[in-house]
């Protein structure tokens, strides 16, 4: 059978990854099919590079997760996507409630940026994730309420300069189909272009509800490309209301098929990664309760129809 990476390669793209997180690499049966990169070109780390997991105080470093990410990664030859730099969930209590001022909060970020992207060199950060609320204002968090939109910048930049050879990325939700989202996102992304804040790409995540998978995806895309960066789409699953039927899994392969059709249909879009590929380790059901099912692989690690809609819209 075809196999997920080996069809996206096929197909133009860099790669067709998935998110992991660090317990689940005591999973030999996981594993197995994580490590084969015919199935997985990239992999992400779910949690282990966000910021409380890597400055948990302030300038003390802790590595140790992430890089069991990487070793992973090296080891089959699989590339990295750096999975974040900036974002207002998971921050240590020290980022969270300190008493900032523009310039020391700066510089906390400048420090975090830099430390992280030069630790972890190499292929993919997510700089910048989820800036935006739905209605495409600035979302109130500690970074822009002390920094105003300059911690954009400020992360940017010292990304760069950490490591000029990563493709750096802002990563949002609800930015995968035209609306006030995806206009905001275009408008930062033209305004960091015309003052020269380097900026590579834009990540769609795409958790999507089963039948509700956006229909302007392509133009979407098209749209961000013609600004001048590329785009890929960064935690792809698709969530039902439990009990799964064969009608919702048929559905949902439809689904799943539309997305990577999408992205197969825009030479700027790079790849696709999915928010894990089992429904075992998927984040859903702990935080919509009574959905679920939104991985291609089911809880025992068994293909779903959602696997061959992935290989379809890669073959299209
Ligand atoms: O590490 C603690 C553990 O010590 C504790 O016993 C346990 C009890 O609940 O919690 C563990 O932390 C959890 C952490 O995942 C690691 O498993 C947190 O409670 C839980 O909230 C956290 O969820 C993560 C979520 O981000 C947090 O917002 C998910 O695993 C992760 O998949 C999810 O990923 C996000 C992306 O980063 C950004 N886009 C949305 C996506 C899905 O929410």
């Amino acid at each position: 059978t075809a196999k997920s990476n080996t069809v996206a390669q096929a197909a133009g793209k860099k790669y067709f990854g998935s998110a992991t997180d660090n317990p689940e690499f005591t999973d030999a049966a996981y594993l197995a099919i994580l490590s084969d990169n015919t199935y997985f070109g990239q992999i992400t780390p779910g949690n282990s590079m966000k910021w409380d997991a890597t400055e948990p105080e302030q300038g003390t470093f802790t590595f140790s997760g992430g890089d069991a990410v990487v070793s992973l990664a090296q080891g089959n030859s699989q590339l990295v996507r750096g999975h974040n730099c900036v974002w207002y969930n998971q921050l240590p209590s020290w980022v969270s409630s300190g008493s900032w001022t523009n310039a020391t909060l700066t510089a906390a970020v400048q420090n975090h940026c830099s430390t992280l992207v030069s630790h972890y060199k190499g292929d993919i950060w997510d700089i910048i994730n989820e800036p935006f609320n739905d209605d495409g204002t600035w979302r109130s968090d500690v970074f822009y309420n002390t920094m105003g939109t300059s911690f954009v910048d400020v992360a940017l930049i010292a990304a760069r300069a950490a490591d000029p050879n990563a493709k750096l990325y802002i990563n949002d939700y609800n930015i995968e189909g035209t609306g006030a989202k995806a206009t905001a996102m275009m408008s930062l992304v033209s305004d960091l272009k015309s003052r020269g804040i380097p900026i590579d790409g834009v990540g769609l995540q795409g958790h999507f509800i089963v039948g509700e998978v956006p229909t302007t995806m392509q133009t979407v895309m098209e749209q961000f490309v013609a600004l001048g960066v590329e785009v890929a789409i960064t935690e792809l699953d698709i969530r039902m209301t439990l009990p799964e039927t064969d009608a919702l899994l048929e559905q949902q392969k439809t689904d799943y098929q539309n997305v990577i059709s999408a992205c197969n249909a825009v030479t700027g879009c790079v790849g696709v990664t999915i928010w894990d590929y089992t429904d075992k380790y998927s984040w859903v059901p702990s935080t919509f309760s009574g959905q679920g099912a939104a991985c291609p692989w089911d809880a025992n690690l068994v293909k779903k129809p959602a696997y061959d809609g992935i290989i379809a819209g890669f073959s299209a």
